[in-house]
């Protein structure tokens, strides 16, 4: 029996985070923006001390990449100044912190998978600000986990396989880069390990990724997308699906070529098993086919 606080509540893992831990029984007090601007050093002081959880849990982030590269003072607050206050208030309650970061802090430029020790360059503001809140969790409060994930998909919020089907609903030819690879992720999946290895966190602080396998490109993972969108008998007007080049598809922020993550660490020092990004898909898939998006 558990007692969390949770923030960002309503993005795509804090919502999953929410529901699972609240399935266990524990005791939760899950806050989205409006319940706890994690900005505000005071309100997070005072919304620590008032709990006293075992564990406080990050889920709130400024996760717009490419917005972000005309939004550096909103997503380095949000990003490296919300983990410090969250930080700060548990290390001086002694009370251990999750965070979660991502796989922008590289620059893709690696030819195999990236392990938690590879230097970091991010490429964009997104990465930048993510990889100095690392930083601060990482000098403010011992009892860490900061869990690096990467292409998280969710029936809930937005994301890449809603954006797929909302376009494969309106045209006939689509193009998607193959030229960018990592790991989808579910946000089910990152909830559902990150409880599974919470009580390690004093024991096993640290930086852990947190991806599913297996490796693939954008452009292969909105097949698969299509492929179960049909085989859950979903209506699509897509036809033609193109293989494009990142440099067809220009975008504001830049992004890592290759930004495949090992999970090695965290799978051999929590003995866990992290499922395949296909089976959550179909689950996500079939969720929203039966029309229980949020
Ligand atoms: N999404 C991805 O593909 C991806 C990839 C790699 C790593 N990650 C990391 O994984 C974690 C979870 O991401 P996610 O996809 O679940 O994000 P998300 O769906 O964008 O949710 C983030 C939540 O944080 C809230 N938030 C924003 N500013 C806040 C503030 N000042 N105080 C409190 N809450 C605030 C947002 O509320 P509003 O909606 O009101 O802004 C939103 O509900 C993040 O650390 C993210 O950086 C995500």
């Amino acid at each position: 029996m558990m007692r969390l606080l949770i923030t960002g509540c309503d993005g795509q893992v804090g919502t999953e985070l929410t529901r699972q831990s609240r399935a266990l029984g524990w005791t939760v007090k899950a806050v989205d923006r409006d319940g706890l601007d994690i900005v505000d050093p005071d309100a997070v002081n005072k919304a620590v001390r008032a709990l006293m959880p075992d564990v406080v849990i990050n889920a709130a982030a400024y996760t717009a990449v490419d917005k972000a590269e005309h939004a550096r003072v909103t997503a380095f607050a949000v990003n490296r100044d919300g983990p410090m206050n969250l930080a700060a208030a548990c290390a001086d309650l002694d009370i251990p912190l999750i965070h979660y970061s991502t796989d922008y802090v590289f620059d893709g430029s690696k030819s195999d998978a990236y392990v938690e020790s590879d230097p970091v360059a991010p490429l964009g503001v997104y990465g930048e600000s993510k990889l100095a809140g690392e930083q601060a969790v990482g000098e403010f409060c011992s009892k860490h986990l900061i869990l690096r994930t990467s292409w998280v998909f969710s029936s809930h919020g937005n994301n890449f396989v809603k954006t797929m089907l909302r376009l494969a609903a309106e045209r006939e030819e689509l193009g998607v880069v193959a030229d960018q690879l990592g790991k989808p992720s579910s946000a089910a999946e990152i909830a559902r390990l990150t409880l599974q290895i919470l009580p390690g966190v004093e024991k096993y602080s640290g930086i852990y990724h947190l991806a599913q396998p297996d490796v693939t490109s954008w452009f292969c993972f909105a097949e698969a997308i299509f492929e179960e969108a049909r085989r859950h008998t979903m209506v699509l007007k897509l036809e033609d699906l193109n293989a494009i080049a990142t440099s067809d598809y220009p975008t504001p922020a830049r992004r890592p070529a290759n930004s495949e993550l090992s999970c090695d660490k965290l799978e051999s020092t929590f003995s866990v098993r992290i499922r395949p990004w296909r089976e959550s898909l179909s689950e996500v898939i079939g969720k929203m086919k039966d029309g229980s998006v949020e």
